[in-house]
């Protein structure tokens, strides 16, 4: 566990920083961030009292739909003290056209942090929370883009510790597309786990369709990630490939890149031919017996995965998930705490 000095000087270096992808953060600083989710985990099951936002704000600003990242930023503003505020963007005047500039200086001068989430669209949600962040006095947090999902990788990897330690070094993780009708899911997930992990000493397999490819900078950054952290990273043509001999497999659906933001039904109408791009158990036969079955959530039971795999044994996605409200508290309490506040107060 990070004492508290530790926590204390990270929270003065890491004050005022944009959370918007992995890539603008270190591994050390990345480290931080897990240790202090770990301590948050440990006071939240602990009912040890950790008000290290109290009375600050932050603004929540939806562009999609969301369970887990809305309710963990809400619950957890509160657990820190503070009190998060959620917005939809239908229902704010940016649907009439009013800029990221006057959102971002408006919404500073009432609060303390903004949260965004712009994921549906490629080439729109990261620029709009990089202008957003441009022009704000106050953190900027990305509660999923097109680009990355930061917030999902940072509990994938803090939930992948958990289960298989800290060095993670040669641990096989396969991350594939798998099929479903629900709606056409984000890039986000997959992108930002192939960038993330092989930093951290992973070997990851990325398999789908061809006509779902990932952005091509991602590919690059994950290659260039892989070169410096020691892991690899390597596409393989299908789930078979990439789930054979793994120690952590992540099948979800996403759309395509070319028609995602302009036509998102052409990516279910082509999603139809792959209806066998599904995790069930034979499947999960030719991955190691102790494979960690991991989803961000929501899954398409039937379709991407089976009840038997998703409800079985190997699957750790309730943890997973539950280490979302871990995460989301430790960027904002590092990213967000006033000067002010005395950690020691609180521990
Ligand atoms: N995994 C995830 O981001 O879930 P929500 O879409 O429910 O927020």
């Amino acid at each position: 566990m990070p004492t508290t000095s530790a926590i204390e000087l990270k929270k003065a270096l890491f004050r005022g920083r944009d959370w918007i992808t992995t890539q603008e953060w270190t591994d050390a600083e990345i480290e931080v961030l897990l240790d202090v989710s770990a301590d948050l985990k440990r006071k939240f099951r602990g009912r040890i009292p950790h008000r290290y936002l109290p009375d600050e704000t932050l603004f929540l600003m939806f562009f999609d739909k969301s369970t887990r990242t809305r309710n963990s930023f809400e619950a957890g503003m509160t657990q820190l003290g503070g009190h998060a505020h959620f917005l939809t963007a239908d229902a704010m005047q940016v649907s009439h056209g009013e800029s990221p500039k006057d959102t971002g200086i408006i919404l500073s001068s009432y609060g303390h942090g903004i949260a965004i989430r712009h994921d549906l669209i490629p080439g729109e949600g990261n620029a709009y929370m990089r202008e957003v962040a441009q022009w704000a006095s106050v953190p900027v947090i990305n509660m999923q883009c097109d680009v990355d999902h930061p917030c999902q990788t940072l509990a994938d990897l803090m939930t992948i510790r958990e289960m298989r330690g800290r060095n993670l070094r040669g641990l096989k993780v396969a991350v594939s597309w798998a099929y479903a009708p629900s709606y056409a899911k984000p890039l986000s997930v997959p992108q930002g786990l192939i960038m993330l992990l092989p930093r951290f000493g992973m070997d990851v397999m990325l398999a789908h369709p061809p006509e779902y490819r990932l952005m091509p900078e991602t590919l690059s950054a994950a290659h260039e990630n892989a070169r410096r952290g020691g892991g690899s990273f390597r596409e393989v043509p299908g789930m078979d490939e990439a789930f054979l001999h793994a120690d952590v497999v992540v099948p979800k659906s996403w759309g395509c890149l070319e028609s995602m933001g302009s036509n998102p039904a052409e990516s279910l109408r082509i999603a139809k031919q792959y209806t066998d791009w599904i995790c069930d158990t034979d499947l999960m036969k030719l991955a190691r017996p102790d494979v960690l079955y991991m989803h961000p959530l929501p899954a398409d039971r039937g379709n991407e995965v089976t009840d038997e795999v998703i409800d079985g044994a190997n699957s750790v996605v309730y943890a997973e998930a539950e280490n979302r409200l871990h995460t989301a508290k430790a960027i904002l309490a590092l990213t967000m705490a006033d000067a002010a506040v005395e950690y020691e107060a609180h521990a």
